[in-house]
């Protein structure tokens, strides 16, 4: 009897361990400040601080120094399933400029991309924490939200982005009680790629069916995806930007389980709980080839300040998303969104579902975004609250040529839509990138955030 109840007493505490936390480094946020404005157009300043996300983290044994995942396998003996896996494996502290290239000063974020230490880290992926263990969660609805970028390092090929996703405030820490890391260690990514290279999704290792990249020496992807809502409010190099709200049938991050649910290209594109390909707006791509670049309008060689207003059709926060605006600030000029100018496109200059429509209609595109609710859809996301992400990444899928170059690449460049930037198709090759522009980076800074006409 008293074995049974000390067996007992062991497996429950066995089975509430899970996606655990290291104590080889401490965790420490690196500190951001942000702005909140108000109408009256005073802005306050916020002391608030990043986390790296946990897929970048040195996971290991929960009792000692063995790696639960090495490249891009987990070990086998402390990863036999995904639940055992959570049991044995501890997610460590980051070492943030040493290790991952990732530095904050005042109100400023760079991200390296290439960070040689001990090992070769490659890109970054942060989010803005509200406290220690809880992401800042925004309501962008009736709102303006607006940030200060440095692209002049960025080339072809390679991402700064800036955008929101619908995590989870506590990365997940209550919802899947495996989950004993949560925000603090950068848990619960999703997005509308329904990403499989997430190595935990709702406290369990993506251990199943894991196939390691032939490209990628540190990724690979498991049975599940991550999913949720995405607002891509900047996707950019000096060469190209856009802007782009992306929708699912579903709220919240929610873990998809086969191809058809997670929408995996090519076959299942369309067929999958998010519209992965979104309503984008990209100057270039919408037909002004010299708008954004260096040395051009929106001088991509010098820091741009980039104002993204969510309206409501009442103008009112409770009111329907009706319109995603975009505005540039550079050199004390305020400079409006490009037109489009694409035969049989009226001309746009920011995104509704009208332009959705059309745009996808001239461009032969699948209207994904609408048959998954449009902006109505994307501002119920906003109203429940989205995460701040930030990043910097190369693209082991397409080389970015969606966004900078002539993508599909086979396709005739002078068809609408074809054309995105000037950089060759031949471009963004990561492992081409990554020798050749290793100390590129992107600089964020100066967010702000506040009712419409409030920030800049
Ligand atoms: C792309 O190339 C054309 C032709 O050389 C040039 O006029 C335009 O400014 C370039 N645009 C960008 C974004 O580099
Ligand atoms: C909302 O604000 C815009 C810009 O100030 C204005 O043009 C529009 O008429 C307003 N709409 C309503 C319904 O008040």
């Amino acid at each position: 009897m008293l074995r049974r109840s000390v067996l007992l007493a062991f497996t429950l505490c066995a089975v509430v361990r899970g996606q655990q936390v290291g104590t080889v480094t401490a965790e420490s946020h690196p500190a951001l400040s942000v702005q909140e404005c108000t109408s009256s157009g005073s802005c306050t300043t916020q002391q608030k601080s990043i986390v790296l996300d946990s897929n970048w983290r040195w996971l290991h044994d929960v009792d000692g120094y063995t790696n639960c995942y090495t490249g891009n396998t987990w070990d086998t003996s402390l990863c036999p399933d995904p639940t055992t896996c959570a049991t044995n494996c501890a997610l460590e502290g980051a070492d943030y400029s040493g290790t991952y290239g990732i530095t904050t000063s005042g109100d400023a974020l760079t991200l390296k991309f290439v960070t040689q230490s001990q090992q070769k880290n490659i890109g970054s992926r942060v989010y803005l924490l509200d406290d220690d263990s809880t992401y800042k969660v925004f309501n962008l609805k009736n709102q303006e939200f607006t940030f200060d970028v440095d692209m002049s390092q960025l080339p072809c090929g390679i991402n700064g982005a800036l955008y929101f996703v619908e995590m989870d405030a506590d990365g997940g820490l209550s919802r899947f009680s495996t989950n004993l890391a949560g925000a603090k260690y950068g848990t619960g990514y999703c997005d509308t790629q329904c990403p499989h290279d997430i190595k935990f999704i709702n406290g369990e290792a993506n251990v199943l069916d894991w196939t390691p990249s032939d490209t990628d020496s540190n990724a690979g992807t498991g049975r599940y995806g991550a999913c949720c809502i995405e607002m891509d409010v900047w996707e950019a190099n000096s060469m190209a930007a856009a802007y782009t709200p992306h929708t699912c049938s579903v709220s919240g991050q929610v873990r998809c389980e086969d191809a058809v649910e997670c929408g995996d290209s090519p076959d299942h594109r369309y067929e999958g709980i998010c519209d992965k390909d979104g309503c984008d707006f990209n100057s270039f791509r919408m037909g002004d080839k010299s708008f954004l670049g260096p040395g051009l309008t929106v001088d991509t060689s010098q820091t741009i300040t980039v104002v993204t207003q969510f309206l409501t059709a009442d103008n009112t926060t409770s009111g329907q998303l009706s319109e995603i605006r975009r505005l540039y600030v550079q050199n004390g000029q305020v400079i409006q969104n490009s037109k489009t100018n694409i035969a049989g496109l009226d001309p746009y200059d920011s995104i509704t579902d009208q332009f959705c429509t059309d745009q996808k209609e001239v461009f032969g595109d699948t209207n994904s975004f609408s048959s998954l609710g449009g902006l109505q859809v994307m501002g119920e996301s906003l109203d429940r609250g989205v995460v701040l992400v930030m990043s910097i990444w190369d693209d082991h899928t397409a080389n970015m040529l969606w966004l900078d170059s002539n993508y599909p690449t086979d396709a005739d460049p002078s068809q609408p839509g074809v054309a995105r930037g000037n950089c060759s198709t031949s471009s963004g090759v990561p492992e081409d990138v990554e020798s050749q522009s290793p100390n590129s980076q992107v600089v964020f800074s100066n967010i702000k955030y506040g009712p419409i006409g409030s920030t800049f």
